[in-house]
């Protein structure tokens, strides 16, 4: 679900008409529409949101990678991109050695890639219904690129397939430019995680305290309501519910959404900006697209002072 923090290009129904009935923009204004990438955001959102249904919702979870912790496109990527890496090495050593055994182990790198790709292509796309501007045109830009490499691999494979000799030149010829196509992908896809720091677990880097700090008065946390407190400037969020009080990073790992401006839903806490569901008793992801789970924090009361910690590590 789009972020709503994010201003996109406001439509002419979002201006909405002033209550004289008039239109705020003149009449000659030139009609703005939202752009390409976040139209087609928008239909791949409501497609995979299935109408709210919890089986669209598993598959989604699924996609995303919320049951592997990492996001799931990241390690299929590497399937297509190392099947078509090999395929190009031997239509190399084919071309060197003209052995039928090369032109058949390429054939099959080949499919294996476009098999690989179908997959990667769902988690991708899953992946990028969920990602806000800037990163949202590059993610756009590198799903384009991606299906015409997948195209140039096809239309390789079904070349390779005809007999005649000249047929394998142009599926070599092909599968080149989709290689050249895929590359300058894939450096997209590195952008969108090393620069625009998609997939990345943003709680990363934040510190906790190692012992018991107090981060808020106890009068000061109402029950039921998500609460920021912070300590050294890190943002944690507290919920009492009856008797007990949770706490948990307050920036969600998905894309740094204010959990304290969330929904409770029982003992889980549902993110303001893509609806990632956590569990307040542990952080982990119970509905992505979050894939990491939020840091929790252990907490008591003393003095009437609400305190917390990072639990100490676990020694197996
Ligand atoms: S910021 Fe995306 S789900 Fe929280």
């Amino acid at each position: 679900m789009a972020n709503p923090n994010i201003p996109t290009t406001p439509t002419n129904l979002d201006i909405g008409v002033l209550d004289s009935g008039e239109s705020p923009v003149p009449s000659h204004a030139p009609i703005s529409h939202p752009p390409i990438d976040e139209r087609v955001q928008k239909q791949i959102d409501k497609f995979l949101y299935g109408g709210g249904r919890e089986s669209a919702q598993k598959i989604r979870n699924f996609l995303n990678g919320t049951w592997l912790g990492e996001p799931l496109h990241v390690v299929l990527t590497d399937v297509p991109i190392g099947a078509w890496s090999v395929a190009i090495a031997f239509d190399l050593l084919d071309m060197i050695r003209a052995r039928r055994e090369f032109a058949l182990a390429a054939d099959t790198s080949i499919a294996i890639g476009l098999i690989a790709a179908a997959g990667t292509a769902m988690t991708g796309m899953t992946d990028w219904s969920d990602v806000d501007p800037p990163a949202r045109r590059t993610g756009f830009i590198h799903g384009l690129l991606n299906l015409s490499a997948t195209a140039l691999f096809t239309t390789s494979l079904v070349l390779r397939k005809k007999k005649k000799k000249r047929s394998r030149t142009g599926g070599r010829i092909c599968a080149a430019l989709g290689y050249a196509v895929m590359s300058y992908a894939a450096h997209l896809g590195g952008e969108m995680v090393y620069k625009r720091r998609v997939g990345v677990d943003r709680t990363q880097g934040q510190a906790f305290p190692t012992e018991f700090v107090a981060v808020l008065p106890e009068t000061e946390l109402k029950d039921e309501k998500p609460t920021r407190a912070l300590h050294n400037s890190v943002p944690i969020l507290l919920v009492r519910r009856g008797e007990r009080v949770f706490a948990l990073a307050e920036t969600c790992s998905h894309f740094s959404g204010p959990l304290a401006e969330g929904k409770l839903v029982g003992n889980s806490i549902v993110c303001p900006y893509h609806y990632s569901r956590f569990s307040l008793e542990d952080g982990r992801v119970l509905n992505g697209p979050a894939v990491h789970p939020q840091p929790c924090l252990e907490v008591r009361v003393r003095d009437g002072q609400i305190e917390v910690r990072k639990p100490a590590a676990r020694i197996s």
